[in-house]
């Protein structure tokens, strides 16, 4: 038998698992269905538009000239965006309410990314607790701060795959991986959405739809190239498990993708997202995507912009008001039918009318200022912050620091940095007037934390700046300083030091500012800004014992840190009780349990750099192991799915209680966890597979299954996994289709990607 007759025969018999559109819930019921239908028979053209034309809601340069009253008052905007004063809200509501002739609602939406008032921790530290609880309470909390401030729609969960850390944006995701990715993503629209929409919801928005995070070179915006296979197993799956969740509204990103703008890509946004998954909620396009598609290069104009976004599938255009200037001349020129309009505007209505939008449109101004300040939801931010916490390294147990040090020096500009210790995407840091949140910063965390009992000595030196500064900087008003002199580095090492000398501990807390990760703020190095590396290593050659504390939103080039300091915790950027809860982690009051969602590089020239990659004819560990690179080692400096505690946990007796099935059935892992250390302590559990030989080459290793747990000291417990059609389950770029094949397969239970514990099983025809 030829090779190609076997392989055509291999994949004949193979159980063939098409993911045929089994319809999605829609995330609106009958009624507002109908309700929506019957308003659309008494829209005009232009009203039919006006639902889907999104505005900025105030001034904005270069983008907005003002609040958009006249084409409120017109019909001719239904949603608005970037507004976050309540009395704004209403008076805009107000106008749409009673001036525009059919009184429909407007939707306001906005980046509730991590919080409202109370911050949460950015996106990828929560991911890092391996909890999706931590996911679905902050953003339950913060939906309902947001609802009752007035914003009914959130541009969130951002769910974009992000391999490679010079990508800024991957502070907002949960990291390279796309099994972790979609339980984050399904908790992250329970808490938003709730069970399913209603009066109480805030309406989600997955994002960016989809490839984003695969910018070449790691540089925000720049296109990305992604074969259907990887783009389908790796890329796609968070966004598939948010809206089999329910999730009401897609987010279109702002790249090419396969020199197809996502933003005008009828593949995707028709034929995958309604033709094969049969979603029934509305696309927005990310903001200003459909005039950009002029830009790209990809439309003529306009005109024709407007009418490749709208053929694609794009039902709102986000602030382009592209869709406002064109949408009806196509129309009136047969290019788009009415019925066609008609389907785009009706999820928009249905939506509102599920939201309650059309019988409650208005902020009870009176009610906001005591829900944002609902004290519990400090106590709450607090714990999530610790939960979200990962030890990347604990020498000699320096860690938890004893309340009785006598001498503390802190060092770096973040330790006491409230702006920065909330990370980007602030509610009001961002476009309200300032933060009210009054974020703890580290410093004085440290300082709660020990009361009056020891005293502290700060050295903060300068704060690092970008080279090239962003539009948000401008935006934020945020002062770009000159470089420190020669002199002032000297004096702040100086300073350094001589406080490190009389030091019991020196804590450095040292990062990115806020605005160097995030939208616009991809970097080539990933080195610590600014002279921080310096001050470490000045306060390192004391001999004392150092702490670092890593604020930041992507992993950074730690190695020297990796191999000279004895403790290094990441918090990422916690939130407005991060530094309490960076506290509550260096002083033992909570025993750290975050892993690490992201394969942590030794330098940038490693990225992107994943632990699910292939095996290639020369693997890594082989013994003749000699390709990549010959000045780096080609693994990470910290694994995939790695992270320290107080405690030690041992993992034994992996058991399946099938060793061979048929494809469609399922085996059951299960494997004991004990806690072999002397405090209690959260393990996190993590299930591997690794399918030897197919139609494809597939991952050497793939996270299936995941769950932490938390265990007294001495205690055992047994866990269970299934490995079924979901887990095995891949696109094979032969089939072209969902395949579970028959194959043999390993599995690996531990706490990390690197987990020894072994067994193996077959599937059969
Ligand atoms: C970002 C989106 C965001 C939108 C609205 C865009 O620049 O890419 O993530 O939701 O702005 O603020």
């Amino acid at each position: 038998m030829t090779q190609k007759m076997a392989l055509i025969l291999t994949l004949a018999l193979c159980f063939s698992l098409t993911k045929i559109a089994y319809a999605q819930m829609a995330p609106y019921g009958t009624e507002a269905r109908q309700r929506a239908a019957a308003l659309i028979t008494q829209m005009t053209l232009d009203e039919k538009v006006g639902q889907l034309t999104q505005a900025a809601g105030l001034k904005l340069s270069g983008l907005s000239a003002g609040p958009p009253d006249d084409l409120i008052a017109q019909g001719k905007v239904g949603s608005v965006l970037w507004l976050t004063d309540v009395k704004e809200i209403n008076r805009q509501q107000h106008l749409a309410i009673e001036k525009s002739r059919l009184h429909i609602p407007i939707l306001f939406g906005f980046d509730v990314i991590h919080g409202y008032r109370t911050v949460f921790p950015v996106p990828l530290g929560m991911a890092s607790s391996w909890d999706p609880e931590v996911e679905e309470q902050a953003q339950r909390w913060a939906a309902e701060d947001a609802r009752t401030a007035g914003i009914r729609w959130t541009f969130a969960p951002m769910v974009d795959i992000a391999r490679d850390a010079r990508w800024g944006r991957m502070v907002e995701g949960a990291g390279e991986d796309p099994y972790l990715g979609a339980a984050m993503a399904r908790a992250q629209v329970r808490g938003f959405q709730g069970g399913s929409l209603g009066m109480d919801s805030v309406l989600a928005c997955v994002k960016h739809f989809a490839g984003y995070g695969a910018a070449e070179g790691g540089r925000d915006y720049d296109a990305s190239y992604i074969p259907e296979e990887l783009f389908r197993n790796v890329y796609l799956r968070p966004f598939y498990a948010a809206e089999r969740q329910g999730v009401g509204s897609f987010m279109s990103a702002y790249m090419d993708l396969n020199d197809v703008p996502a933003s005008g890509n009828r593949w995707l946004l028709t034929d995958i997202l309604r033709g094969e998954w049969g979603f029934k909620g509305f696309v927005v396009s990310d903001a200003i995507a459909v005039g950009n598609l002029v830009k790209h290069g990809y439309a003529k104009d306009p005109a024709d912009a407007a009418y490749k976004a709208f053929n694609a599938g794009v039902n709102m255009d986000m602030a382009s008001l592209t869709y406002s200037k064109n949408l009806a001349q196509l129309v009136r020129e047969g290019k788009i039918s009415e019925k066609q309009l008609d389907d785009a505007v009706l999820p928009i209505l249905a939506i509102k009318y599920q939201l309650g939008l059309f019988d409650r449109p208005y902020v009870d101004e009176s009610k906001v200022e005591a829900m944002l300040s609902r004290p519990e939801g400090l106590a709450l931010e607090r714990k999530l912050a610790a939960r979200s916490m990962v030890l990347l390294k604990n020498e000699n147990e320096t860690l938890p620091l004893k309340s009785s040090l006598k001498n503390i020096v802190v060092i770096g500009p973040l330790a006491d940095s409230g702006r920065d210790i909330e990370g980007g995407w602030t509610v009001e840091g961002t476009f309200g007037a300032g933060s009210k949140s009054h974020p703890v910063t580290v410093l004085a965390g440290v300082k709660n934390r020990l009361r009056s009992a020891a005293p502290i000595t700060y050295v903060a030196g300068p704060m690092p700046q970008r080279e090239f500064p962003s539009f948000f900087d401008d935006f934020l008003g945020i002062q770009q300083l000159p470089p420190p002199t020669a002199e002032e580095i000297r004096d702040t090492l100086a300073k350094v030091k001589s406080a490190a000398a009389s030091a019991d501990v020196v804590i450095a807390v040292l990062g990115e500012r806020f605005g160097m990760s995030g939208e616009y703020a991809s970097r080539a190095s990933l080195d610590l800004p600014g002279i921080q590396e310096q001050m470490l290593e000045t306060a390192a050659g004391s001999g004392k014992p150092i702490v670092l504390v890593l604020e930041n939103g992507r992993p950074l080039d730690i190695r020297w840190a990796a191999e000279h300091v004895a403790a290094i915790l990441e918090s990422w950027y916690p939130g407005t009780e991060g530094g309490d809860a960076v506290a509550d982690v260096l002083f033992g009051d909570v025993n750290p349990g975050g892993k690490l969602p992201v394969s942590w590089p030794r330098s940038a020239g490693q990225e992107p750099l994943y632990y699910n990659h292939n095996l290639t004819h020369d693997p890594e560990d082989a013994p003749n192991f000699k390709s990549r690179y010959w000045d780096v080692s080609s693994k990470p400096l910290y694994p995939f799915g790695y992270g320290l505690s107080y405690t030690k946990f041992d993992f034994t007796n992996l058991h399946l209680s099938k060793t061979s099935f048929k494809a469609g059935e399922a085996t059951e892992v299960s494997v004991e966890v004990t806690n072999t250390g002397s405090v209690v302590g959260d393990a996190v559990a993590q299930i591997y597979i690794h399918q030897r030989y197919g139609s494809a080459s597939r991952p050497m290793r793939q996270l299936e299954g995941f769950k932490r747990l938390r265990l007294q000291a001495g205690e055992t417990r047994t866990l269970k996994f299934s490995l079924g059609k979901e887990e095995l389950e891949f696109w094979s770029p032969q089939a072209k289709e969902w395949v579970v094949e028959p194959a043999d397969f390993d599995v690996w239970a531990g706490e990390d990607s690197t987990a020894k514990l072994h067994g193996e099983f077959s599937v059969t025809r």
